[in-house]
């Protein structure tokens, strides 16, 4: 498809000061619903563990699932760039990470999404390096639940934030096209965001980042018990469709989020 999204497209949203939006899916009914509402990523999250697969975390799930609902989505050819998640372990070292990245760009992801920072710069440099763009998770990086003790807004004491701060640098030293921020204090969020020359999607990270990203059953209201920056875009909607297209919307004329989505 011709008028695809690309990274330079989303670079060059940053510096136009367009804010941009990022919505998971996992099948190709709901591809085909976010890319007519206009968001410009989908993401094909490990959240699938717990939306679809009814798991408390992300950690069981396969690269086998990742790479069959990457395939599933791909196949609605949609306007907005595919970014799938590489899910727990198949990044622990970078051969790991080119192996399992392979096999989701094989069956259409244009981007792999990796949670961490400083220790994954060798792997990151060496997947853009063969052709693997790569978007890096910063803040709560739900995988690492297990040694967070739980999950939690991450960067709220000077020590974490100076560290999230390095990462995000380092990241984009290493070569990553985006940064995803999740879960941090709005003002950390905001400085990064604007320290950064690639653009930085905020989850939890207040309205000062480049772009959005909400997980589909969150603003379809589908969550039992959903995050304080969760707005659930069903309640004023007509359909489904017109739902996705509301949180489109509002992030783009910047109704969404509100301080009372955000962390301090
Ligand atoms: O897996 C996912 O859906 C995510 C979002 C929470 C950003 O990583």
């Amino acid at each position: 498809m011709s008028d695809r999204i690309t990274t330079s497209k989303l670079e060059a949203m940053k510096t136009a000061g367009e804010k941009f939006v990022m919505v998971t899916a996992y099948d190709a009914t709901f591809a085909r619903l976010v890319s007519d509402a206009g968001a410009e990523c989908i993401l094909v999250g490990d959240s699938l563990g717990m939306v679809l697969q009814g798991h408390d975390t992300t950690v069981p799930v396969s690269l086998d699932a990742m790479v069959y609902h990457t395939e599933c989505v791909a196949r609605a050819r949609p306007r907005s760039m595919i970014v799938s998640d590489l899910p727990f372990m198949t990044y622990s070292s970078p051969d790991v990470a080119l192996a399992a990245s392979m096999e989701l760009m094989q069956k259409g992801a244009q981007m792999v999404k990796l949670e961490g920072g400083t220790w994954l710069s060798e792997t990151i440099h060496q997947l853009v390096q063969r052709g693997i763009p790569v978007c890096a998770h910063l803040g709560l990086t739900p995988q690492s639940v297990n040694v967070f003790g739980g999950y939690r807004v991450m960067g709220r004491t000077p020590k974490e934030a100076k560290s999230i701060l390095a990462d995000a640098v380092e990241i984009q030293d290493a070569g990553a096209s985006i940064l995803l921020l999740e879960c941090v204090p709005e003002e950390l969020a905001a400085d990064i965001s604007s320290k950064l020359d690639i653009p930085v999607i905020g989850i939890g990270a207040g309205s000062g980042t480049d772009a959005q990203v909400l997980v589909l059953h969150d603003l379809l209201g589908l969550t039992e018990k959903p995050a304080k920056f969760v707005q659930n875009f069903m309640t004023e909607a007509d359909s489904v469709q017109d739902a996705i297209s509301r949180f489109v919307n509002a992030v783009k004329d910047g109704s969404y989020p509100q301080a009372e989505h955000t962390y301090r």
